[in-house]
């Protein structure tokens, strides 16, 4: 298959480009294609004519967003409308990028597809209208909500708790957010999969389970160094996050698509026998 990731050089971007390589994949970064550049997306989509267009860009600055608003609607609402436009319009399969950041945190259970979509911070909101305009230019793209990403490649949780426990403990880290941390090499080989079955629409994927930060950040340094609990109020971020945003991937699994593995054992995989990382 012929297939056009967008946002290429990004932490999810880059893997993708490997674990698609059997295919022919043509990546472009930001500086290769700007996608609130609603012409050039058409141009690239036309020259390319990929069977996929994958969207894997965003304006992904969670905090700054709230002071960044009119940028991270352009990207991931405008943007990724113009490139399901794009697709549609050149008969091209979607699939697109989103977050468990659309909920607002409240159920006390994880998110099945069906759940009421409250984004609380700005970014959330952006993702969402995202949805909602890849949605209605391209009724059949496939919307992959996903969550707390970590993998080789960029900046990540992960490695932002390795680096901090290098420097030694205690580390504070928040107890009252609760999420379903997924290994980017993970997604990328569901994507892999799904885009060879007809399954379409709305889907959570996620590594199974959840844990808080705290635990996840337990889980990263293996006793290596000591880890505190704090309060989301004592984070003191500038952008709200749900307190529950943990993913059923129910839908996921109803369509016959194999259901990722636990995070725990992802995690595990990803960091390598010394428990560094690869
Ligand atoms: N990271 C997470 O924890 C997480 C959780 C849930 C969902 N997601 C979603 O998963 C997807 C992949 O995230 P990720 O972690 O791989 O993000 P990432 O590492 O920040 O990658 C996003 C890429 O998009 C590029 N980009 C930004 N603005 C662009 C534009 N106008 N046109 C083209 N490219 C642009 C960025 O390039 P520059 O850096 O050069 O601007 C970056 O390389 C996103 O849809 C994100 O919302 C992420």
């Amino acid at each position: 298959m012929r297939i056009l990731v967008t946002g290429a050089g990004g932490q999810l971007g880059r893997e993708l480009i490997e674990v698609l390589a059997s295919h022919e994949v043509h990546g472009r970064d930001h500086r290769g294609l700007d996608i609130t550049d609603r012409q050039a997306v058409v141009k690239i989509v036309e020259e390319v004519r990929p069977s996929w267009v994958i969207n894997a860009a965003a304006y992904n600055d969670v905090d700054v967003a709230e002071e960044a608003s009119e940028l991270a609607f352009a990207v991931n609402a405008a943007g990724a409308g113009y490139l399901a436009e794009a697709a549609a319009r050149a008969g091209a399969e979607m699939v697109h990028i989103s977050t468990d950041y659309v909920f607002d945190g409240r159920k006390g259970s994880p998110y099945t597809e069906l759940d009421r979509a409250d984004p609380l911070s700005v970014y959330g909101r952006s993702k969402y209208e995202g949805e909602l305009q890849v949605q209605s230019a391209h009724p059949s793209a496939c919307v992959l909500r996903t969550a707390w990403l970590y993998g080789e490649y960029g900046k990540n949780f992960v490695k932002a708790i390795l680096k901090a426990a290098e420097r030694g403990g205690p580390l504070k880290v928040v107890a009252d957010q609760v999420g379903s941390p997924t290994w980017t090499r993970h997604l990328a080989q569901a994507i892999g999969e799904l885009i060879q079955t007809p399954a379409r629409g709305l889907f959570h994927v996620a590594n199974a389970g959840a844990c808080s930060r705290f635990e996840f950040a337990r889980a990263i340094v293996q006793g290596r160094v000591e880890v505190q609990p704090i309060s989301a109020t004592d984070a003191a971020r500038p952008a709200p996050r749900p307190a529950n945003s943990a993913l059923d991937s129910a839908r996921w699994q109803a369509a016959g698509l194999r259901p990722l593995p636990a995070w725990e054992s992802a995690l595990a995989d990803y960091l390598g026998e010394d428990g560094r990382r690869r």
